[in-house]
């Protein structure tokens, strides 16, 4: 089918390799797990984010803007990739944090000043005021600001992950790998949403599962299938109906966003010895945790195919040390 693609300005470098996790397979005795590196997009330390940022600031570029302002935790992967983009494109970048700065600058925090961001912290207020009250403001002066919505998760960033699906059928159909599952970690929605969108655009029929990181099932899947839908619509796909594909798994929320468990530790650990692969504590490494789990559990069986999407985000991991490594 013919679709309508927005605009997108190229950040990042694609196709990201797909490849198989030997090792570890062999080690788990199946399934055999492959891996989709989003983490290698390249911008600045890489992640998911690239590929939405790319239709995002097309879109604000096409408007004029001057600063791109977003939201998101003290560690958002998401904040530190829009600071890059905006770095890139010349423009200036706000970013509106949770809750109050913490003794050291460390990880994404650190990232986001090196990369020029101005950062603000939200205190008791909930970041989306601080951020709306920050773009009244700016607008009143004359300035044109841009706000980039909570990590990236709209129609429009969502179609990033249209292109990505496309990207891996053509991977698996050139090295004829049949996949069974794919495995990603969700939280804002957007990088499911484009998923689900793409594989009914581009005829894979298998499980897309998304392990929900800090939110309730039936509330994520909501989500995704409101920016898949929108997405849909927005690509002259209207017919495509996201709503059986959408695929939430939400048993694995421990002690909440952000909180390392033994889950996130171990999953951390597994991926590290067995591949000198680096997960991160908040997103990947509970997805791949809930992966490890499924399968010891034998709910993913050991005869499938896996793909595992590394959606990024290691450049967090300094910021966990007391809970990654206890002395
Ligand atoms: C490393 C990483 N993986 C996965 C996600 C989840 O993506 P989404 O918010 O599109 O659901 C994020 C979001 O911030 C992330 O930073």
């Amino acid at each position: 089918m013919n679709i309508n693609w927005p605009a997108r300005i190229p950040l990042g470098y694609f196709p990201t390799p797909l490849e198989p996790l030997g090792r570890l397979s062999r080690q788990l005795a199946g399934p055999q797990i492959y891996l989709k590196r989003d983490d290698q997009t390249g911008l600045a330390t890489g992640g998911n984010k690239t590929r939405k940022l790319e239709f995002i600031l097309a879109d604000a570029v096409a408007r004029g803007a001057d600063r791109l302002i977003t939201l998101g935790g003290p560690q958002s992967n998401h904040c530190r990739q829009t600071a890059a983009a905006a770095a890139r494109m010349g423009m200036e970048c706000s970013v509106v944090l949770r809750g109050n700065p913490p003794p050291q600058s460390l990880g994404n925090l650190l990232l986001d000043d090196l990369l020029g961001a101005e950062i603000r912290w939200a205190g008791s207020e909930t970041r989306e005021a601080v951020a709306d009250s920050l773009v009244a403001g700016l607008r009143a002066v004359g300035q044109r600001p841009y706000l980039v919505p909570l990590g990236g998760s709209t129609p429009l960033g969502a179609c990033g992950y249209v292109r990505a699906m496309q990207e891996a059928l053509q991977q698996l159909a050139e090295q004829r790998i049949d996949i069974d599952t794919m495995v990603l970690a969700s939280s804002s929605g957007g990088t499911q949403a484009g998923l689900v969108l793409g594989a009914l655009l581009g005829g894979y029929r298998g499980r897309i599962l998304g392990i929900s990181i800090d939110s309730p099932q039936a509330q994520l899947s909501a989500m995704v299938h409101e920016i898949a839908f929108g997405a849909a619509e927005l690509l002259g796909a209207p017919s495509a109906d996201p709503a059986g594909r959408i695929d939430v798994n939400a048993d694995y929320l421990g002690g909440g966003y952000a909180v390392v468990g033994d889950l996130e530790r171990h999953a951390i650990r597994v991926a590290a010895r067995s591949e000198g692969l680096l997960l991160d504590p908040v997103y990947t490494g509970r997805a791949f945790g809930a992966l490890l789990d499924l399968i010891e559990r034998k709910v993913i069986d050991r005869r499938e195919r896996v793909l595992f999407w590394h959606t990024g985000g290691a450049a967090a991991l300094s910021a966990f040390s007391a809970e990654l490594s206890p002395r």
